[in-house]
């Protein structure tokens, strides 16, 4: 474990990638398995799907093995119930050396109306390793739409506070959150 400054890196692999090249999808119903004794989805099997979800748009970024660094944000904004269909979409929001955050939007649709509404948001972070789990370095990432710029733009500030709460990073050297106040 480093505790040194945070210094976002340029990479040195030459490559670049836009957030459409490794973003992935999936629907689950939610079964009996899945839910508590009110019949509504487990935050813990929910977490379980977007932990999956984001590793295969690290992993197709990076083109690496990842491992779930952190995880920055979760909300529950509303109970989602059995038998609904549940889509996650995650997208890397933004690449540093070896670290990537990526973003997971949730949508529930009704299985009886087909209602479909976004339900849920998180944010997580995975560091490409290679075969000994030595973290490696990772391509650019370019954002294209006006949502991807402004999370890309957003996502150091996340960083550097997810580094002051674990303890990697000193709150003096969080430039970016210093700016806020
Ligand atoms: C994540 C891990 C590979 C980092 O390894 P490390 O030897 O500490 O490496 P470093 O200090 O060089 O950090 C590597 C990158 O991770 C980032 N990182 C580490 N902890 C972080 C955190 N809590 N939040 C955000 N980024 C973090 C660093 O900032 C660095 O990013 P950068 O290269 O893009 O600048 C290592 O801690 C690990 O293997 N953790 C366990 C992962 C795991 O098993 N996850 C599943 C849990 S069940």
């Amino acid at each position: 474990m480093s505790i040194l400054p945070l210094r976002p890196k340029k990479s040195t692999l030459n490559k670049q990638k836009t957030p459409s090249e490794s973003r992935a999808t999936a629907t689950h119903i939610v079964l009996p398995d899945d839910t508590n004794t009110l019949n509504n989805l487990m935050g813990g099997r929910l977490m379980y799907w977007m932990d999956v979800i984001s590793a295969v748009a690290a992993h197709r970024h990076s083109g690496r093995v990842v491992v779930t660094a952190s995880v920055n944000n979760i909300s529950f904004n509303q109970p989602i119930r059995l038998g609904d269909f549940v889509t996650l979409e995650a997208n890397v929001s933004r690449s540093f050396g070896s670290s990537m955050e990526v973003f997971i939007d949730v949508w529930v649709e009704d299985h009886r109306t087909g209602e479909k509404k976004k339900c849920n948001e998180a944010i997580f972070t995975f560091v490409a390793v290679d075969q000994i789990g030595t973290p490696i370095e990772v391509p650019e990432l370019i954002p294209e739409s006006d949502v991807e710029k402004e999370r890309h733009a957003a996502a150091l500030r996340r960083k550097q506070l997810s580094l002051v709460l674990a303890g990697r990073m000193k709150p003096n050297d969080a430039t970016e959150l210093k700016a806020l106040f």
